[in-house]
């Protein structure tokens, strides 16, 4: 097969250099800087985008407090509502747009892509229904003075939020802040990943058309030391809510001290996937494979560490080997490609890091370990296997990012799961077994937020996300989204 044809609106779309969004007004850089937009797949540039500064970004504050303070403040919850419900729409409408832009800066799979872009608009429809259900709530006080006292409680949009997304999915993470964003009636700066700025550039364009006020949403692009940090720290901002990185996380949680505006994060991890011995061992197999594989490994929730029961090891070594030889490696555009190249040089080059020093450390690499020999461009790598029996090589330990699995070995229940609990993160787990006993005694143990039974990588935006331990503050999604975008305020009456 051959790459798709790029839409007529996505030719356009790139031939028009990413401007900022401030206040309603698409804008230039106040330094009249831009940076370029790499396709991953062929190393060459797609597009140019504005690169922001801190001035832009006091701009983009500015704004979004005026917004907040003004129009969108004389918005209805119904209102609201409404125009998720119109931006939901036009997701849909806009949607092989979307994926295009996708694959063009991420790489992904146009598949995936697609996938992505769908599952923007529900996730979208999703928090368009909670406007009109954000509620408080009548608490029984009891007064030392026995006057008789109504206390009610409201909950107020926390106001302006700072958004700090990455490149692995850079649709998906921009719609899961916004959404409770613009639901609770908050505003907001959106800071895309310098990677993958272009779907979030076509995100804002149909905010815009959805029909929202001037200033809710703006958009500042740019390198994270340049834009991000100044965001992190800016003292106008009263909430930042961030996925990436562990280390940004710290230094965003740092900053936010300043002027102490409430921080959500979601980090990283290294998630435990574990197979009992009375699983099904093919479809366990099969989920392993798709747990690291999946968007070639770039997933903070990826089940990077499995652990299988000594019976069954040989077996799903071989499975993994057969999924991994499987995978057609290539260009995302082509729909023939199930694996597409890594985000960027520098991910690629990370991620042949940790091939070359796992086996330096003794695991032993059961398959794939390189790049793709019949590529010459492109950062791609090959989907690999490590045995670990040790379970002492950095490629058990340290997150990698990138399609690389690392498999264990266990014969006994208790201390299989302090193995897989001894990690400093505690994004997700998993386990693949057909007793519904242990199914649910292991799924108690496991320090995670989230937690799989014979299925990986299941979210749903009336489900709560987020981590334990290092892997983050919060939870993103469900209710528990609405509460972290919202202020409780509590109100005293006295009825003397
Ligand atoms: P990163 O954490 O540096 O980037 C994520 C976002 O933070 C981007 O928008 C970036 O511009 C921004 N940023 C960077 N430095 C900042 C600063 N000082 N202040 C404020 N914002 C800043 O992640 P990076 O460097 O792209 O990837 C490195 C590793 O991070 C990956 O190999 C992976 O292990 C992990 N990562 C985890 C993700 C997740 O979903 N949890 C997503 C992306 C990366
Ligand atoms: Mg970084």
């Amino acid at each position: 097969m051959s790459q798709i044809q790029l839409l007529p609106a996505v030719e356009k779309f790139l031939s028009q250099p990413g401007r900022l969004f401030i206040g309603g007004t698409w804008q230039d850089a106040a330094g009249g800087r831009r940076f370029a937009v790499e396709n991953p797949a062929s190393e060459s540039s797609v597009a140019e985008v504005a690169e922001g500064d801190e001035r832009d970004v006091d701009a983009a504050v500015a704004a979004a407090r005026a917004a907040f303070t003004g129009p969108w403040a004389q918005h209805s919850p119904a209102q609201r509502g409404l125009l998720l419900f119109r931006l939901a729409e036009l997701l849909d409408q806009h949607r092989e747009e979307l994926a295009q832009l996708i694959t063009l800066e991420n790489g992904k799979p146009i598949a995936n892509a697609r996938g992505e872009a769908a599952s923007a608009a529900n996730i979208i429809r999703y928090f368009a229904g909670w406007p009109t259900k954000i509620e408080g709530s009548t608490h029984p006080v009891s007064p030392a003075s026995g006057a008789p006292m109504l206390n009610y409680t409201v909950r107020e949009p926390v106001g302006v939020c700072a958004l700090i997304v990455p490149w692995n999915f850079p649709l998906t993470m921009c719609v899961w802040k916004l959404g409770p964003v613009l639901a609770t009636g908050c505003v907001a700066v959106l800071k895309p990943a310098e990677q993958t700025p272009l779907v979030a550039i076509r995100l804002v364009q149909l905010i815009e058309a959805a029909g929202f006020p001037a200033g809710v949403v703006n958009l500042v692009t740019g390198l994270g030391a340049h834009t991000g940090a100044p965001l992190a720290g800016h003292a106008d901002v009263d909430k930042i809510a961030f996925t990436g990185s562990t280390q940004v996380g710290r230094l965003i949680a740092q900053a936010a001290t300043g002027n102490m505006k409430k921080v959500s994060l979601e980090l990283g991890g290294k998630s435990p996937n574990i197979i009992l011995p009375d699983a099904d061992i093919v479809r366990a197999a099969k989920g392993a494979a798709d747990g690291i594989f999946y968007n070639q490994g770039q997933v903070c929730t990826a089940g990077s560490r499995l652990y299988v029961h000594a019976s069954v090891l040989d077996q799903v070594l071989e499975e993994l080997q057969r999924h991994a030889a499987a995978h057609v490696l290539g260009p995302g555009l082509d729909p023939a490609n199930s694996m597409g190249p890594l985000v960027s040089a520098r991910q690629l080059g990370s991620v042949r890091g940790y091939l070359q020093r796992g086996q330096e450390e003794g695991a032993e690499l059961i398959c794939g370990g390189d790049r793709p020999a019949h590529l010459e461009r492109g950062h791609f790598i090959q989907p690999s296997v490590f045995l670990d029996r040790a379970e002492r090589a950095c490629v058990a330990r340290e997150e990698i990012f990138g399609p690389v699995l690392t498999v264990m070995s266990w014969t006994e229940v208790d201390e299989l799961v302090l193995r897989a609990n001894d990690s400093p993160y505690g994004l997700a787990a998993g386990l693949w077994t057909r007793d519904l006993r242990s199914a649910h005694r292991v799924a108690a143990q496991l320090k995670a937020g989230s937690v799989w039974i014979n299925c990986w990588n299941v979210v749903d935006p009336a489900s709560p996300f987020g981590g334990y331990k290092q892997s983050g503050w919060g939870r993103e999604m469900s209710k528990n989204v609405i509460d972290a975008y919202t202020e409780t305020k509590s109100v005293f009456v006295d009825l003397a």
